[in-house]
């Protein structure tokens, strides 16, 4: 789905974090909003018809050689404009205003006094506090312009030309510190761009399911299931969409966690009732993992080794099926638009397929953040433990296990992995963790059991929290907890005799071991 049936406001990108928050904000209002980057053409804005422009702030500088401009069209198309902090500064430039380095920088929370009668301040308090990040402000507002608000260190802390439906904020009403934040954000949405509200779960999904069915016809179409949210509410979707039309396939490498290949059947074969082809291939895999140990080579056998198996079911039991489901999501879209993220893993995503096998792609998810994503997953029914699970790399257990894979490890490493996840769980912290699982080292330690010495491997216990992966940090786990995961670990689990905690962060170190 493309938004196409709902009204939306564009945010502007100058700095990538700010315009998705904004985005994010604006969506919370139940106005669809997508992201474009501050070069996109005026004909790429007219062709989507939006109520309103965002431009988001950015960490540049507008008086720095090269710093990010703002096209002078943005003010011509007869929408309203609204600019966050470096948009504000960009707008107040490019119609003539003045900005400069102000003399006091602010940063943090900081007191904002309005005027009383600008429509983006409707009913909002004279007196607020709001975010402040900047070290320019403007000085002058352009011809035409008048103040509405101002702060100690901004005198044109807000300002604007209800004419030309023209507004500017030097703080952030995007962020959770500017308590009215939002309310000022549906003033701008609600009142000024004169949007409606229509962007819901239940609109979102019947928008999809109109678009898929048009999309699809009466043609075959498959879905990889991985076991992980995304694939899974994209197959319930197209489910509600296409019914039997579609045909799920699960390939089992054996490199799963307790019970997830119970859980996918169940889920989508027994509940939701969609055809689904379960292709247990646990031996082929682990045969083709047998002697390896270096982390990338790894990754790509099981990648290669998936494909390989992909490509047999597709080929015989889905001869004649034109259609792909990718549980494709919004940030993969607006990432792949940037143009300098660095990769440090091959991160192969398992679920890749080769180019030759030319299947159409359908995308339900392309414009859905995680937890939207999540509250269409709830909405269609999925359960709690789908819904809300962890990421879960490709590889699976496989890059979990330091060294060569074996079956025997990944039964050690499986049935911790299970004690960890339970505890997490009890502890009502699954879904404050970004992930929480175990390592099973390539060593081995001396301990004491009984009157026993035992000579057993120990397992690494690693929880962190993150946004976005790109970063992450080790939870502060309590202790009681730490005690229950060790205790139990090393209590049920032959062949384990010491527990371990990773207290490195990313960066340095990466989530996954390997
Ligand atoms: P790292 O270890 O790079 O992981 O900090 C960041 C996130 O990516 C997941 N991850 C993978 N996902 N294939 C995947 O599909 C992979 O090879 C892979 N390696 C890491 C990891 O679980 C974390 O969420």
């Amino acid at each position: 789905m493309d938004g196409a049936g709902f009204d939306s406001v564009i945010v502007i990108d100058y700095g990538a974090q700010y315009a998705q928050l904004i985005a994010r904000r604006v969506r919370e209002c139940k106005v669809y909003s997508e992201i474009l980057p501050h070069d996109v053409s005026l004909d790429e804005i007219r062709r989507r018809r939006p109520s309103g422009l965002i431009l988001s702030g950015g960490p540049a500088s507008v008086n720095t050689p090269g710093a990010p401009s703002v096209n002078p069209g943005f003010f011509r198309l007869e929408i309203p404009v609204l600019g966050i902090c470096y948009g504000q500064q960009a707008m107040a430039q490019a119609l003539g205003g003045e900005v400069s380095r102000s003399g006091v920088r602010e940063y943090g929370k900081t007191g904002l006094r309005a005027q009383g009668t600008s429509t983006l301040f409707k009913d909002l308090p004279l007196e607020q506090t709001v975010w402040m990040s900047h070290s320019d402000a403007v000085v002058t507002a352009p011809e035409g312009f008048r103040v509405t608000a101002s702060s100690d260190a901004s005198p044109a802390a807000a300002f604007e030309d209800p004419t030309r439906g023209l507004y500017g904020v030097q703080f952030h009403p995007e962020v959770a510190h500017t308590p009215k934040g939002l309310d000022l954000l549906k003033n701008f949405l609600y009142e000024i761009c004169d949007a409606q509200p229509k962007w819901t779960k239940v609109s979102i999904i019947e928008e999809a399911v109109r678009e898929i069915r048009d999309r699809v016809g009466d043609e075959r179409i498959i879905c990889g299931l991985s076991g992980g949210v995304d694939s899974a509410v994209a197959a319930a979707l197209v489910h509600k969409a296409v019914g039997d039309q579609l045909t799920c396939v699960f390939v089992d490498h054996g490199l799963l966690r307790a019970d997830e290949p119970e859980q996918v059947e169940d889920t989508f074969h027994r509940h939701l009732k969609i055809n689904l082809i379960h292709v247990k291939a646990r031996d082929r895999f682990l045969g083709k993992l047998a002697g390896v140990t270096d982390p990338e080579t790894k990754r790509k056998a099981i990648g290669e080794e998936f494909i390989r198996v992909f490509e047999e079911v597709a080929r015989t039991e889905l001869a004649g099926t034109r259609f792909l489901v990718q549980g494709t999501l919004y940030p993969d879209i607006i990432e792949s638009g940037t143009r300098d993220a660095a990769k440090i893993k091959s991160h192969h995503n398992v679920g890749g397929l080769p180019e030759d096998m030319a299947f159409d792609l359908v995308e339900p998810l392309r414009n859905l953040f995680k937890d939207e994503v999540r509250a269409i997953g709830e909405e269609l029914g999925l359960a709690e433990e789908i819904v809300w699970r962890q990421p879960f790399p490709g590889p699976g257990l496989a890059i979990r296990i330091i060294g060569e894979v074996t079956g025997e490890k990944l039964e050690i490493l499986r049935a911790a992995d299970a004690i960890v996840l339970e505890e997490i769980r009890r502890a009502g912290l699954l879904r404050e963790l970004w992930q929480s699982f175990a390592i099973l080292p390539d060593v081995r330690t001396v301990g004491v059991m009984g009157d026993e010495r035992s000579y057993a491997h120990p397992v690494v216990l690693r929880c962190v929290t993150s946004d976005d992966a790109m970063t992450a940090d080790w939870a502060r786990l309590p202790y009681d907890v730490l005690e229950r995961i060790s205790s139990r670990v090393v209590g049920e689990v032959p062949g384990v005799n010491r527990l371990a905690y990773d207290v490195t962060s990313k960066p340095p170190a990466t989530i996954e071991w390997e």
